[in-house]
């Protein structure tokens, strides 16, 4: 491990090691507005969602190395409202274009190429082309240093949300293939949460955990860190009776053939089968399978 006390290195380094390990993070399209009406529009991925009571979503712009204010900051101390609008990957070039650091004024609608749609609670304007923006008003300024890179914390309360049709599915539900977000990592890195890079992972109530794993699990060779979490999330294990029963219905008679006949090791085929049977989520046969060898 490399363990560094962020005093001992400058500050473009650390904040590099951060943006770097702390993401994907969400991009948060912000559109603010000056007193006079100018409008603004940029991203930043220092954001997320804190409560939906009341529903709160915070970002942060950062001084400049100069230890300069955002132009984004400079309207929110005059206008406190602002759009924040999400990013999908068909814009996301258009976005970044947005990022570059046009003369205070210049507004990046016109700049980046997107639609202007007025709001109907807050000053600022919010981008067509998003699948979702949440008109917000400014509950809390929150400055955590001055210098370069100081942070300052947005604390936004939503007070209308607008959502594309297209992103939900039959049920109502924001489909991730659907609204096809993207995240910052570090440098000029993005990701895109679409095709193999969505999986689901189930919540367990209450797993029987990792210290109630029979040994021979725990210290596996063939079982992964991924396969062990969801053996240990199984609220209950298979009775010594079902063990039996599935061992009695034959679906593994090839596989205790192959042990005998085959010479091969039984409980490096039964775990496996185990492995397989989780790589399609079928957690309680795994567990009928790996039992076999008790
Ligand atoms: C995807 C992305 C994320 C960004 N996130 C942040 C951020 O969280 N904080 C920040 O200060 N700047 C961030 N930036 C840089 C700002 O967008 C950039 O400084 C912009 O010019 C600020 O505009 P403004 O001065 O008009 O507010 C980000 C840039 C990109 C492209």
């Amino acid at each position: 491990m490399r363990t560094i006390d962020p005093k001992d290195l400058a500050q473009p380094d650390f904040h590099r090691l951060m943006i770097g390990s702390v993401g994907p993070r969400p991009v948060a399209f912000a559109s603010t507005v000056d007193r006079l009406g100018n409008v603004n529009l940029s991203p930043f991925s220092f954001f997320n969602v804190f409560t939906s009571n009341p529903p709160t979503l915070v970002f942060g712009p950062n001084r400049n190395r100069h230890s300069q204010k955002k132009h984004t900051l400079l309207n929110l101390e005059e206008v406190p409202e602002v759009v924040i609008n999400m990013v999908n990957y068909r814009m996301v070039e258009q976005m970044s274009l947005a990022s570059a650091e046009y003369e205070r004024g210049v507004n990046e609608f016109v700049k980046a190429g997107f639609t202007q749609v007025p709001s109907e609670r807050v000053r600022p304007p919010r981008v067509g082309e998003s699948p979702v923006s949440y008109e917000c008003t400014v509950r809390q300024i929150l400055s955590l240093g001055d210098g370069p890179g100081g942070g300052t914390l947005i604390i936004c309360e939503v007070v209308l949300a607008h959502f594309q049709e297209e992103i939900f599915d039959e049920r109502g539900t924001i489909d991730p293939s659907r609204i096809d977000l993207v995240g910052r990592m570090g440098g000029d890195w993005y990701c895109r949460a679409h095709g193999d890079a969505l999986f689901e992972v189930s919540r367990p109530k209450r797993g029987i955990g990792f210290d109630n794993l029979p040994e021979y699990v725990k210290n596996s060779a063939i079982l992964t860190g991924n396969d062990l979490g969801r053996l240990a999330s199984q609220e209950m294990l298979p009775t010594p009776e079902e063990v039996a029963a599935y061992r009695q219905s034959g679906i593994l008679d090839p596989l205790f053939q192959e042990a005998r006949y085959g010479c091969r090791y039984l409980p490096d085929l039964l775990q496996l089968e185990s492995k397989r049977l989780l790589s399609q989520n079928k957690v309680q046969e795994a567990w009928l399978v790996l039992l076999q060898q008790e």
